[in-house]
């Protein structure tokens, strides 16, 4: 029984004194947004730590999802994984598109490219999938689809900073990839969240919806919105960034801990990471029936540790925000019997092992 909680995760976040003497200069400059200056730096700083072109700083993951709808000029159906965060979905029906949704894969628990096609009809604008807790999905499988039906990709990335697939970080890929940096992420501001296209006047455009619609010379010239990042933000992103490399270090170091333990016990199955390589960043594990999963959760509890039913319940299943159910088996069953155990900077080892060693697993 351990004395404090164990949650599931905790923010990291670099020494105070570090994030103190950025905000001193903040308090000497005045300036707090609209694109200051350490907002300016912070999309450089991950620019250059995760070697890719276009950074745009946003107030947070969703309306990162948002402007990358908006910045397509979609309208219309847009396929999407059930097995995620509310965020997605309520991204897409914010932007006025109706969310379909397409199974997972069982094993990766990525959305599941083998049945996307019989999905896509004439109302069909875009795929959304997401690399769920930082695994890379099937991109040259969604990639041909999009390609074969003339269809935009957004990659919901917000749990995949320091992922790759093919040497290239996972950001890059895709029409736009939002990403998030809410504070259970692996880099965070606190709040805050990135749209990263390859494509120059897709990017120019999400800057001009970031800022109200405007162009250089403040004129309205875009249907825009406020989803600027504040550089009380930025400078916490700026502090951060610097730890990423020990934070990604750390975190595959403890994935492994818990997988090695973990492996002896027949009754669980892993996420599978095929495409690329994941960040790591949850550990979750796949229980045969939703019963022992929630008596595992039970035992957890009990001894202060709390575990998260993450992603619960599968999306496609909120009667109160859909009014046409679709049936996802696959991502119903995983729902109901997956349990994502503590991970985070600050665990120790020492903890690990104890929370390992809470018998009764099953
Ligand atoms: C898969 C997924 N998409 C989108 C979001 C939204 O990100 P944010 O919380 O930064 O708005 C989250 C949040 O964690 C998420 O897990």
């Amino acid at each position: 029984m351990f004395d404090k909680a164990i949650y599931v995760t905790q923010p990291t976040l670099a020494p105070l004194e570090e994030y103190v003497e950025l905000l001193k200069g903040i308090w000497t400059s005045g300036i707090l947004t609209h694109n200051g200056p350490l907002v300016q730096q912070f999309e450089k700083d991950i620019a250059v730590k995760l070697g890719i072109n276009n950074f745009i700083a946003v107030t947070n993951g969703t309306i990162a999802l948002q402007m990358s709808i908006k910045a397509l000029e979609l309208k219309g159906e847009i396929i999407t994984t059930p097995f995620t965060w509310i965020a997605t979905v309520s991204a897409i029906k914010w932007e006025g598109c109706t969310p379909v949704f397409c199974d997972i894969e069982s094993d990766t628990l990525n959305i599941d490219p083998a049945k996307i096609e019989m999905l896509i009809n004439e109302r069909t604008v875009a795929i959304m999938p997401v690399h769920v807790f930082g695994n890379p999905c099937n991109i040259e499988s969604i990639e041909a689809i999009a390609k074969k039906y003339n269809l935009k990709i957004i990659y919901d990335a917000a749990h995949a900073i320091g992922s790759t697939y093919n040497g290239k970080s996972i950001l890059e890929y895709g029409d736009i990839s939002a990403t998030s940096l809410h504070a259970t992420k692996l880099l965070n501001t606190g709040e805050g969240g990135g749209c990263i296209s390859s494509n120059l006047e897709i990017h120019e455009k999400l800057k001009r919806i970031r800022f109200f619609g405007h162009n250089k010379d403040k004129s309205v010239i875009e249907d825009g919105f406020n989803g600027k990042m504040t550089e009380i933000h930025a400078a916490l992103g700026l502090v951060n960034i610097k730890y990423f490399e020990k934070v990604l270090e750390d975190r595959k170091y403890k994935y492994n801990l818990y997988k090695e333990s973990f492996r002896k016990i027949s009754e669980l199955k892993f996420q599978k990471i095929v495409n690329g390589n994941s960040n790591y960043s949850y550990f979750p594990v796949i229980f045969e029936t939703e019963e022992n999963a929630l008596k595992y959760e039970k035992i957890l509890n009990n001894n202060n540790i709390y575990p998260r039913r993450y992603f619960y319940p599968s999306v496609n299943t909120y009667s109160n925000i859909f009014d046409n159910i679709q049936s996802c088996p696959v991502s119903e069953k995983i729902s109901k019997t997956i349990l994502c155990m503590p991970l985070y900077y600050k665990l120790t080892e020492s903890e690990i092992e104890s929370i390992i060693n809470i018998e009764n697993i099953i």
